[in-house]
């Protein structure tokens, strides 16, 4: 049987349309699918919609609609967004569907009744958009320390989850899985800032409003958006239901991907719930940062949104994909702004992938008619010290990919691209065609193509169809060449032979005026 690796997004708010800040995680979720696919595993990757609460009701009715006909209209947009980014979900679920329903209500009678949950009285300040209530010390200058909108006072009779109970089996489990959190400080920050000072009982139950799942013993009662919603990630697999092959197989998940926002509900509630219901924890829930604008968040009014849809149908989904994914430093937001695109697009994806293609190919061309020399000799002392430190590099790709450091990993892929890049000049396959030294010729050539083969492999998670082109370009054919497998030593290249002409995979763009192009956009012109 192969390894199965099971990863999930989070569900988003079906509440607008998503920018490209929205589809990042997304993004980043299909990459880590088509990866481990690649190194042939049994992947599974689990998106969807997070459809209620007071703030879903409320756009609803904004829109003239009811609560059902519109959230299934907005998971109908975001799985026609996901498609136009090329994304492989296995599963897309929607918390009104209601195999997802059910278990929830399942799952809450079964924590009653396991005293995990107990009936209180809940009183504080309350955040609409955020669905969330905060201590008054919580508060940032009286207004809501997430979102920084005004907060009401509510009270009302609802239900409590013990947090208390399970903090420090939380801490010991974090102690012992150096692995469960990524980046590292996210475990620091949660430890200080909420597990440290006293995890207080989370509030499971809402009464001021009816578009959420009914407690079955007690109906006037909604279940919490959080508790309902993060249950997604285990009712998709069918858990507590009647068929639960599917989280016999992928659970626990190899990696949960969620925004540094959400990140206290995931490293948090998330581990205790699974505790309480006796399931084992994800491997490793990986934390991320924002995609924001010079000038701070993304938003309508200060006129810097971006959709993915205009920089899909203007460059491409891959130069999109690769833009979002290698923009986002582990540590730090990622900026968008029109400049760095076009300046990522030109150098890295024009001038750096493009080129080094487009000129072997041609090379072999001119050369071999087209027909890629099959060994690997070393007629040449440069291909050995070239090979040492190329294959260096893909090792130094594996170790951050690993650590889920993606931007630094296609980093070292993009090394790579420049390591072969230098090779064409070391070699200067131009002299040694004019000195007619065809063994060094032939092994120039050789080990070209070899490496732009491995290049391939490498992107392909991340841009599929400029893998593709590469590929075809240089007449690697058979699928089992590009695998993941291949990459470790070098093959023989038998009856391989190059396109004809090279089309250029990217074409330099002309900076002032698209950069011109996507500011007006951003203005909504
Ligand atoms: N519904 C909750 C998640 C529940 S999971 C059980 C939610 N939804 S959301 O639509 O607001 O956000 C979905 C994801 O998008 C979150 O991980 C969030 O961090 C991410 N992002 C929203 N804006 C973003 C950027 N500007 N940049 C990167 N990610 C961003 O939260």
């Amino acid at each position: 049987m192969k390894d199965t690796f099971y990863i999930t997004t989070p569900i988003y708010y079906p509440s607008g349309k998503f920018h490209i800040g929205t589809a990042y995680t997304t993004v980043l979720a299909d990459s880590l699918k088509k990866l481990n696919q690649l190194k042939n595993k049994d992947t599974y990757l689990l998106t969807g919609t997070d459809e209620h609460g007071q703030k879903i009701q409320q756009v609803a009715m904004k829109n003239g609609k009811e609560p059902k006909e519109y959230v299934d209209e907005m998971a109908d947009m975001a799985k026609k967004l996901w498609k136009t980014m090329e994304i492989e979900y296995n599963d897309f679920i929607q918390t009104t569907e209601k195999r997802h329903e059910v278990i929830v209500q399942k799952v809450f009678e079964r924590l009653l009744a396991q005293g995990d949950i107990y009936k209180g009285k809940y009183e504080g300040m309350y955040c609409v958009p955020c669905e969330t209530y905060f201590t008054e010390t919580q508060l940032v200058n009286g207004k809501c320390p997430d979102c920084g909108r005004d907060v009401i006072k509510m009270e009302e009779e609802a239900y409590f989850f013990n947090m208390k109970k399970y903090a420090d089996r939380l801490l010991e489990y974090y102690e012992t899985h150096p692995d469960f959190i990524k980046p590292e400080y996210h475990k620091t920050e949660m430890i200080n800032n909420f597990i440290k000072p006293g995890l207080e009982d989370l509030c499971v139950t809402r009464t001021k409003f009816d578009w959420g799942i009914p407690v079955l013993s007690d109906p006037k009662h909604v279940v919490y958006v959080w508790l309902d919603a993060l249950l997604n990630y285990i009712t998709a697999l069918g858990y507590l239901s009647e068929d639960d092959t599917l989280l016999k197989k992928y659970w626990p998940a190899n990696v949960q991907i969620v925004g540094k926002d959400i990140a206290r509900f995931h490293l948090i509630y998330w581990p205790i719930f699974l505790m309480a219901l006796n399931l084992p924890l994800p491997k490793t829930i990986l934390v991320h940062n924002w995609i924001v604008m010079k000038d701070g968040k993304m938003s309508k009014s200060k006129g810097n949104v971006i959709y993915p849809e205009t920089l899909v149908e203007r460059y491409g989904l891959d130069a999109t994909r690769y833009f979002l994914l290698r923009e986002m430093p582990v540590n730090q937001d990622g900026i968008f702004s029109p400049e760095a695109f076009i300046e990522r697009y030109n150098f890295d994806l024009c001038n750096d992938l493009s080129n080094l293609v487009n000129r072997t190919v041609s090379m072999v061309n001119k050369y071999f008619d087209g027909k890629v020399p099959e060994n690997q000799t070393h007629a040449n002392p440069i291909d050995e010290q070239f090979e040492k430190e190329a294959q260096n590099q893909i090792i130094q790709f594996e170790e951050k990919i690993e650590n889920f450091e993606i931007a630094d990993s296609l980093k070292e892929i993009w090394q790579l691209i420049a390591r072969t890049n230098k090779y064409i000049d070391e070699t200067a396959p131009w002299q040694l065609a004019k000195e007619q030294e065809t063994e060094k010729l032939a092994s120039s050539m050789y080990h070209l193509i070899e490496y732009i083969r491995k290049i391939a492999i490498l992107i392909s998670p991340f841009m599929k169809d400029t893998a593709q082109n590469i590929f075809n370009q240089i007449g690697i054919k058979d699928k089992k060449l590009q695998m993941w497998d291949t990459l470790k030593t070098n093959i023989k290249l038998e009856n391989i032979q190059v396109i004809p002409q090279g089309e250029p995979i990217f074409m330099r763009l002309k900076a002032d005026e698209e950069i011109e192009y996507l500011k007006n956009i951003m203005k909504g012109n």
